[in-house]
């Protein structure tokens, strides 16, 4: 692009964000498969595998029917509501539900409708690093609270009360990016309880809802009609790159919130919000990738703490498994660097999910397939040291 001579060479004047240190983490891994290496791509956190094929086939139908303009389903609305319904017994007006470009949009939307310049946003760290950066990338202030292992990654109000001040809002995503942590019921009720009393806006993160090794997910409105939620088609429903997600939120929002979506956005494309209806009706084609994601998690759990890293938890939810490196560093990137190098298997460095403690941690993401997880297992066995 080319610049006005006055601005040329000036730094941008807006908050500085970080990358996706797993992003160059991806850039590498391309180079490398381009000049003929195998890849085992544990570094982005999306799904391998294809969407399912009701999407594929709805995604043509569309493609060779009418013109695709901007646009917004009133079909795919009602559907998402009829989701809620049956996944989760709960009854939410299509009206409350707005389709976005993936949960991405849905909090820019977000942050910037119901915050003003400055307030504080409370997040969980480590957590997905978008909110930190969409929040400081907005004018708001991120404030990150600790959650590490001793306390199972959990973001609880006890942990909100100690904040040195009231944040205006909260995020929450239950799965857990980057360490599948699930809230229960009760611990989610508890948090909603804290936020409504005091006035703060919580918004709950379900992106990988549907995606749990046990009991299912609670959503946030079956405790709380009114609750606001941020979801996508990216994970469970596997169309990360279709981009498309939605919200949900009170009616009283609806109007506003949708006005900014629509000014940042315009609406998601078309096509997705056709073939997003073919995504519904084949329980076999998503829980087909749930049996891969399983049975991937128990052979991380079992081969990483053998080969040396440290903190391994279960995850509940998700398809991450997010583990201490310490042993070997404390510059996450420079190890997945050359974790990958060495062994063709590519990682996200902790650095991305918090800037300190995430020095020594490195996310695994094991939506891949099993015999990729097989020859990551092997080739690290040959590589770390051990001892
Ligand atoms: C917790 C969480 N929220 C939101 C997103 C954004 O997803 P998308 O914009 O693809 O829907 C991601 C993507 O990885 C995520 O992990």
């Amino acid at each position: 692009m080319q610049q006005h001579p006055k601005t040329a060479g000036l730094p941008p004047r807006g908050a500085t964000v970080p990358p996706f240190y797993a992003g160059l983490i991806g850039e590498q891994a391309a180079a490398l498969a381009r000049a003929g290496r195998e890849i085992v791509p544990m570094h982005f956190g999306q799904p391998t595998m294809a969407a399912p094929p009701g999407v594929l086939a709805a995604a043509e139908r569309a493609m060779r029917g009418g013109p695709l303009g901007y646009w917004e389903s009133p079909d795919l609305r009602a559907r998402i509501a009829q989701h809620y319904a049956e996944a989760y017994g709960v009854d939410v007006a299509p009206s409350r539900i707005l389709l976005t470009l993936g949960a991405s949009a849905a909090l820019v939307a977000t942050f910037a409708a119901l915050f003003a310049a400055g307030d504080g946003i409370a997040v969980a760290r480590p957590g997905y690093p978008a909110y930190r950066n969409t929040i400081s990338a907005l004018g708001r202030r991120c404030i990150e609270v600790d959650c590490g292992p001793e306390v199972g990654f959990r973001l609880t109000p006890s942990a909100l009360e100690r904040l040195a001040e009231r944040p205006r809002g909260v995020v929450v995503a239950s799965p857990a990016n980057p360490t599948g942590a699930v809230l229960s019921r009760d611990e989610l009720a508890a948090l909603t309880d804290y936020c409504r009393t005091r006035g703060i806006h919580l918004i709950c993160d379900e992106i990988y809802h549907g995606i749990t090794y046990g009991t299912r997910a609670t959503s946030v409105l079956e405790i709380d009609s009114d609750a606001i939620v941020v979801n996508s088609f990216s994970k469970y429903f596997r169309m990360p790159g279709w981009r498309l997600g939605w919200l949900v939120v009170p009616q009283e929002l609806a109007a506003t919130l949708s006005a900014y979506l629509v000014n940042l956005f315009l609406t998601p494309p078309a096509i997705s919000q056709h073939a997003a209806l073919g995504a519904f009706d084949d329980p076999a084609a998503l829980e087909a990738a749930l049996q891969i994601y399983t049975r991937n998690r128990s052979l991380l759990l079992q081969a990483l703490p053998q080969l040396g890293f440290r903190d391994v938890v279960a995850p509940d939810g998700a398809f991450y498994l997010y583990v201490d490196a310490g042993r070997w560093t404390t510059d996450s990137l420079g190890f997945c660097r050359q974790m990958l190098e060495a062994t063709g298997v590519s990682a996200a460095p902790g650095i991305d999910f918090d800037p300190q403690g995430g020095r020594r941690c490195v996310r695994f993401s094991f939506a891949v397939t099993t015999p990729e997880v097989e020859r990551a297992l092997e080739a690290l066995a040959a590589w770390l040291p051990r001892g």
